[in-house]
């Protein structure tokens, strides 16, 4: 596996494979577990050339202490990409992603105001900015993301849309620890008693699902909330049950489309995020 610290190392290490065919690419922030794994697998799966990149990205970061606390594990990641079969690690410097300021301002309409858009103002900005900037430097065919991030999806098709990228956007399901907590580089913030905490939040929305059989759209987001909050080391900003394609919140089961209700929960100083399908 070859590690490329500037744009140009990256740039010509895949311009050495790219006639082998296509190149897949998988975008991290680091500290790599099981779910970052399933990426590379799927994408070393599907493409003659995996290119991952590992860059804590200051700028979709609204909160300073969580970028500072954000945990940085460069030799650990790459002996599981490595290990994993990625060809080429691109792990570049603040300075080198952004040699200038990106002053870019992208409008994603409603999909960018909602939840996470409504609660870390700029985050989404930041995420197209560095997305961008990613997909320009390796030109994959194909990019690799976790549908725990399910509204990052959206905005990163968006994004694609109003840049005219014709990539494909491949969706991965999200991976769970056994008790059902959703990975998350995060987790490893968490106190034990967090840890221990933690799982309610996928085992309130799993339980949730049955209640769709005679509760109503209303009762069951309060209800979510009031399991979850119950427990003195969580607390819901946001629960929301939406379009899985408008991200707007739906008022009835019997809406056209596909529904999914989307949680962020403050656990101490830990944000984590989760998902589940309803239909
Ligand atoms: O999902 C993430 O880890 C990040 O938001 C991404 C896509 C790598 C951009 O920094």
């Amino acid at each position: 596996m070859k590690i490329c610290r500037t744009v140009s190392e990256l740039k010509n290490a895949i311009s050495e494979r790219r006639s082998l065919g296509s190149i897949g690419f998988v975008p991290t922030m680091g500290a790599l577990h099981a779910g970052h794994a399933s990426l590379i697998e799927r994408c070393r799966a599907e493409n003659a050339t995996v290119v991952a990149s590992v860059f804590v990205n200051p700028t979709q970061f609204n909160d300073k202490n969580d970028l500072k606390n954000y945990p940085r594990t460069e030799e650990a990641d790459a002996a599981l990409l490595e290990s994993k079969g990625c060809d080429i690690v691109f792990m570049p410097s603040v300075e080198e992603v952004y040699p200038e300021p990106d002053t870019r301002v992208f409008d994603f309409g409603t999909i960018g105001a909602v939840m996470e858009g409504a609660h870390r103002p700029g985050h989404f900005n930041g995420v197209a900015q560095v997305v961008s900037r990613l997909f320009d430097f390796v030109n994959p065919d194909k990019a690799y993301f976790g549908e725990k991030d399910f509204q990052q999806i959206a905005i990163i098709k968006s994004m694609c849309k109003q840049l005219g990228l014709t990539l494909e956007i491949v969706e991965c399901p999200i991976v769970r620890e056994a008790d059902g907590l959703a990975m998350s580089s995060r987790n490893t913030l968490l106190s034990p008693e967090q840890r221990a905490a933690a799982p309610v939040i996928h085992m309130t929305l799993a339980a949730s699902v049955a209640r769709k059989e005679w509760a109503d759209v209303e009762e069951t987001k309060k209800w979510v909330k009031e399991q979850i909050d119950s427990n003195n080391m969580l607390k819901v900003e946001y629960y929301d049950i939406v379009d899985s394609l408008t991200l707007c919140s739906v008022d009835s089961w019997e809406h056209d489309g596909s529904i999914y209700g989307c949680i962020a929960v403050q656990v101490g100083d830990v944000r984590l995020i989760d998902n589940i399908r309803y239909k």
